[in-house]
């Protein structure tokens, strides 16, 4: 989703503003644009694409001035054209913006009659028209600013400049996150730590329908009424460094052969291998009284969170509940009293599940969630955080993040069956030493990658895959069907394998490559049938197991897994769908870290 940065600064501005949109790529963008102020006079240069296009124009048209704001755009509201790219401009203001003002129509219809003409199609544009009109009125910019935001709806995050203003910056945040960073005779405002991370490491999080006027020596926050209002400062952990791709070449490939090593982190941080015991932090309400888990996510994380929903329902025999977020609040969720809602999201910031754990809370349940961004919104408003430690994601597809999430979740269905009495302190024991062997299998599996180099070229060219797995492995199937989709853009669906003669065996012929997910558990006999009944049909059958050999010799592939339990075979089937869908996307010659139309923190529902 758009990213945003602001400086007012005491140096060149532009290349200090291109590092952090450099930072901010990860979150996908589609065009991209700067503005500075310079003697009180603004100018911007703004390109569709990537920032190499933005940074080339920069070089033949380079931008001078010690302040400027910065964008990346995924578009909503028009296509990613120049005309469309922000920063938009009037004769007074440059404006950038993440978000959607959703009474944009009734705004933009003001405008026009009052004989305004817009240059794109984008809803920002009358956000820098409706400021330019107040300041023309007469009001001063704080005023001006204030008016304008009290006539806005829907989500935003917003960075202004204004003419003749050379040491002021505006910055408000409603639905969509904005940091202030603090500097030494500069002041700063991005859309994340990591925006600002080469910049400041003291940041102050607005919070909901907060705005701020920066000077160079001063930041003044105001709440929604207008009242000054005092907001912590907090010392960001994100490294200033970038975080570069190692000897990968991707950033996907980097963070799926990391997963041993970040799941063996986050696993420390989760279990005492010596007592045999999970330890979660302190929590402000006693687990052994949850009556029922709500899990609420989008995407991948929503996968974990169905995954999760096999773990706690099997080890602490509590009901659960899991719900795509972006449909969540809006069936009017039935909540139980002592119901624990549990919010899954790597990024913390994913407008549907903001909004699905605001409603949970307003409805008085325990809200608990897992991100792998610790100054995330939405570890700032739950009551229980589980970090996932994870380390920056920067690929757009969810790989090492999904495994830590895993892991978190498998440790936490743990400490909840005990918490309940549903398991004694030598299976407690028992669960925590299975869990512990997770890395080293993660480990085993990525050294057998050239296989599935090799399975990915043959299917690399296919139409459609699906992918099928039963019990807590339909999950995995759903989620190595999303990883294709959006890396290889091969279009692929994930089914429960006994659902296929329901329906999507019509699908079968001898182009279509069906990968089966099949650990040898008691479901393994079960999935096999299923996939010789594709087999019979001519599909192209590629198996992921550590057993059915015999039955393996007369399918298209096999990927031999190895064995382990049901605590640990979800996370580590789901590194043979990922190298999978991996393989598949460079063999196609995709982009692979910035898909097209993906961005990696989806800020608008
Ligand atoms: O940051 P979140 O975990 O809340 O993001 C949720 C989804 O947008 C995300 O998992 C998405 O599906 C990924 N692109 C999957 O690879």
């Amino acid at each position: 989703m758009c990213g945003i940065v602001g400086i007012l600064g005491v140096t060149s501005a532009t290349p200090r503003i291109l590092e952090s949109l450099k930072r901010l790529e990860y979150r996908g963008y589609d065009s991209a644009g700067i503005a500075t102020l310079e003697g009180g006079t603004l100018d911007r240069r703004r390109a569709p694409g990537k920032l190499e296009n933005l940074a080339r124009k920069l070089r033949d048209n380079p931008l001078t001035g010690n302040s400027g704001i910065g964008h990346t755009r995924w578009a909503t509201h028009g296509e990613p054209t120049e005309a469309n790219a922000h920063p938009h401009m009037t004769d007074r203001i440059a404006i950038v913006h993440n978000g959607i003002i959703e009474n944009f129509r009734t705004l933009k219809k003001e405008l026009l009659d009052t004989g305004v003409t817009f240059e794109g199609e984008t809803d920002t544009e009358v956000v820098a028209h409706l400021l330019t009109r107040y300041l023309k009125e007469g009001l001063a910019p704080h005023d001006a600013f204030a008016k304008t935001l009290s006539r806005l709806e829907g989500a935003f995050a917003l960075c202004v400049l204004i003419s003749g203003e050379d040491n002021l910056m505006f910055g408000a945040r409603e639905g969509s996150p904005l940091v202030v960073g603090l500097g030494e005779g500069e002041n700063y405002l991005g859309s994340d730590a990591m925006a600002l991370a080469s910049l400041s490491n003291r940041l102050i999080y607005l919070e909901e329908g907060d705005w701020a006027e920066l000077t160079r020596e001063s930041v003044q926050v105001f709440d929604a009424r207008g009242n000054k209002v005092e907001r912590k400062v907090a010392i960001s952990q994100v490294a200033s460094t970038m975080v570069d791709k190692g000897n990968h070449r991707h950033f996907m490939q980097k963070e799926i052969f990391e997963q041993p090593t970040v799941v063996a982190q986050a696993l420390g941080r989760y279990l005492d291998p010596n007592a045999g015991k999970v330890k979660l932090p302190d929590m402000p309400f006693e687990l052994a009284t949850v009556s029922k888990v709500t899990l609420v996510a989008c995407g991948t994380s929503y996968y974990a969170a169905l995954v999760a929903r096999y773990w706690i329902e099997k080890l602490a025999r509590v009901p659960v509940e899991v719900d795509i977020a972006s449909e969540f609040r809006y069936r009017d969720p039935v909540y139980a009293s002592d119901g624990l809602c549990i919010f899954i999201s790597q990024s913390g910031e994913t407008a549907d599940t903001l909004a699905a754990l605001r409603h949970a809370k307003e409805a008085g349940q325990r809200v608990m969630v897992l991100v792998n961004v610790m100054g995330s919104t939405m570890a700032r408003e739950a009551d229980v955080v589980l970090p996932i430690h994870a380390g920056p994601e920067i690929g757009v597809a969810s790989t090492k993040a999904f495994t830590c999430q895993l892991s978190v979740l498998a440790a936490f269905s743990i400490n909840l069956a005990a918490a309940k009495g549903m398991i004694d302190e030598a299976q407690e024991d028992a669960y925590v030493a299975e869990l512990e062997s997770a890395p080293k299998l993660m480990a085993q599996v990525l050294h057998h990658d050239e296989k599935l180099q090799e399975i990915a070229r043959s299917i690399a060219h296919a139409r459609d895959v699906l992918f099928v797995g039963r019990g807590i492995h339909f999950p995995i199937a759903m989620e190595g069907a999303l990883k294709l989709k959006e890396i290889s853009y091969i279009h692929a669906e994930g089914y429960a394998a006994g659902e296929l003669k329901h329906g999507p065996i019509a699908l079968i012929d001898e182009h279509v490559p069906v990968i089966g997910i099949a650990p040898n558990d008691d479901l393994i006999d079960k999935t096999v049938s299923n996939l010789q009944e594709i087999m019979a049909r001519q599909g192209k059958v590629v198996l992921m197991s550590d057993d059915a050999a015999d039955e393996a010799e007369h399918m298209f592939a096999y990927f031999k897994m190895p064995t382990a339990g049901a605590l640990v075979t979800p996370i580590i089937y789901a590194i043979p769908v990922q190298l999978l869908a991996y393989y598949a996307a460079v063999e196609k010659g995709t982009d692979v870290d910035q898909p097209r139309n993906l961005a990696k923190s989806v800020t608008v529902e």
